[in-house]
Order: C-alpha cells, then sequence, then structure tokens
C-alpha cells in the first residue's frame, strides 16, 4: 500500500536527528514533509536538501513576512537552493507580491499564511484590523490569487468556502486535521481527514496524530488510507 501524495507530515521535533529518525520510522507511510522555524535554524535547509535526495516531497513553512526587497531575495535563496517544493509566506499583498517576483522561473510553489489560526477577532482588533477572522481570510484568499500564489494554508473548515472562490487548481492546505477519535492537541478547528478533503482541501498537514503516535507509520498509513477513500 502506498502513501496518498496529498499528506503531508509536519516534523516538529527538536533536532534533524530526530526528525530523521521519524521519517525513517514512517517509512512508506508518508512521501510529504513539513520543516518549520523550529528545525530551519539548525540544519532544516540541509534535512530538506537530503529529503529531496530522498526523494521525498518537501514542505518549506517558514512564513516570510519582511519588506518586499527583503521577500523576494529570500524567496529567490530559497528557490535556488532547490530544496522546497512549497514555501509560505503571510497574505500580505507587497510580500506575495515580492515572493512570486523571488521565485519565478522556478519550480517553488507559493503559499499565502491568511490569517494564524492562533489569531481569534479580539486580537485582529487589537492589532488594528476592522474585520474579524473570516472576513479577512476571505479578503487575503482573494488577493492571494491575485498576486500569483499557488495556494493558501487555511483552516479545513474554511476550505469550502475558499474552494468556492478560487481556480481548481489553488492549492488549500489545512492543517487542524485530526483522525476520528484522535486527541485534538490545541488545535480547535479540526476536521477529520475525508472531511478536510471534501471541503476542497488539496492537501492535509499532519502533525502529532502521526509523530506522537506509537507506530508512525501505521498511523500515516492509516490516515492515507482514510483519504484515498474520498
Ligand atoms: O501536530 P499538528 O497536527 O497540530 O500540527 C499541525 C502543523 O501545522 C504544525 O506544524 C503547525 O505549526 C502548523 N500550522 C497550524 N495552523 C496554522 C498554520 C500552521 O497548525 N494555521
Amino acid at each position: 500500500m502506498t502513501h496518498d501524495p496529498r499528506l503531508i507530515t509536519a516534523l516538529d521535533l527538536p533536532s534533524v536527528a530526530e526528525a530523521e529518525t521519524m521519517v525513517g520510522r514512517i517509512g512508506a507511510g508518508c512521501g510529504f514533509y513539513k520543516i518549520g522555524l523550529q528545525l530551519l535554524p539548525i540544519g532544516g535547509m540541509e534535512l530538506a536538501a537530503r529529503l529531496k535526495g530522498g526523494g521525498y516531497d518537501v514542505f518549506l513553512d517558514f512564513k516570510l513576512h519582511d519588506i518586499p526587497a527583503t521577500v523576494e531575495k529570500a524567496t529567490r535563496s530559497i528557490a535556488d537552493a532547490r530544496t522546497g517544493d512549497l514555501l509560505t509566506v503571510h497574505a500580505e499583498p507587497p510580500v506575495m507580491r515580492a515572493a512570486a517576483e523571488g521565485r519565478s522561473g522556478s519550480n517553488l510553489k507559493i503559499l499565502g499564511v491568511t490569517v494564524l489560526t492562533a489569531y481569534d477577532d479580539a486580537m485582529l482588533a487589537e492589532m488594528g484590523y476592522g474585520m474579524g477572522a473570516r472576513d479577512l481570510v476571505m479578503r487575503r484568499v482573494d488577493q492571494a490569487v491575485e498576486a500569483g500564489m499557488d495556494g493558501v494554508v487555511a483552516s479545513p473548515l474554511e476550505a469550502e468556502a475558499i474552494r468556492a472562490r478560487v481556480p481548481s487548481d489553488f492549492l488549500i492546505v489545512t492543517p487542524g486535521v485530526r483522525p476520528a477519535g484522535a486527541d485534538a492537541g490545541d488545535q480547535k478547528r479540526i476536521a477529520t481527514p475525508a472531511d478536510a478533503l471534501k471541503n476542497g482541501a488539496s492537501h492535509l498537514v499532519v502533525g502529532r496524530p502521526i509523530t506522537g503516535a506509537q507506530d508512525p507509520g501505521a498511523a500515516a498509513a492509516a490516515i492515507s488510507a482514510e483519504m484515498r477513500g474520498v
């Protein structure tokens, strides 16, 4: 049984050595790995290069957010390194336009992070936004399409409304996925793998339900099997 190519395992682990051990334990259960800010400063890009060399797909979840000139140059550095298939930037129009410029001519796909799921309406008001999270997500989805992004990262509960307003090949990558009966942990807005896909997600990001399982390979294979049934 092979893995579902839409399943991405988040390697949220404290060291590259532990991440590589985890990839070995997952084995054939997953072919796509997410590397984030926890591993970036301690060998994350080198890990990404080794994973690419091993035939895996790699999602670099670095959430770039800086002045446009810096975002463009950072995106170009990452594209030139050829260690990633997906890269995240914050979904502000100048940031997204700069990232689109920086990756031009490469195969790197860019995803806009609409609104961090850790932010609620009160926090957005505190930051000066005049609209709630859901309205801001939809506004930024439209801006991501306009800026030439390949997709967005969003909650599985927002996927259906997003899918209705974007091109059919636009990626909707959803964390907050929990198999039925699994511990939600600190994720508040969750869906099962099957429901996330039915809602229009193109890829699912799953961390602890796989990496925290007694048998990560079996956990990943079970999620893949559920996904293939959709
Ligand atoms: O362990 P868990 O399945 O909750 O991991 C989800 C992954 O997705 C983590 O790496 C987390 O940082 C990331 N993520 C998220 N919510 C977002 C964006 C990213 O949970 N809005």
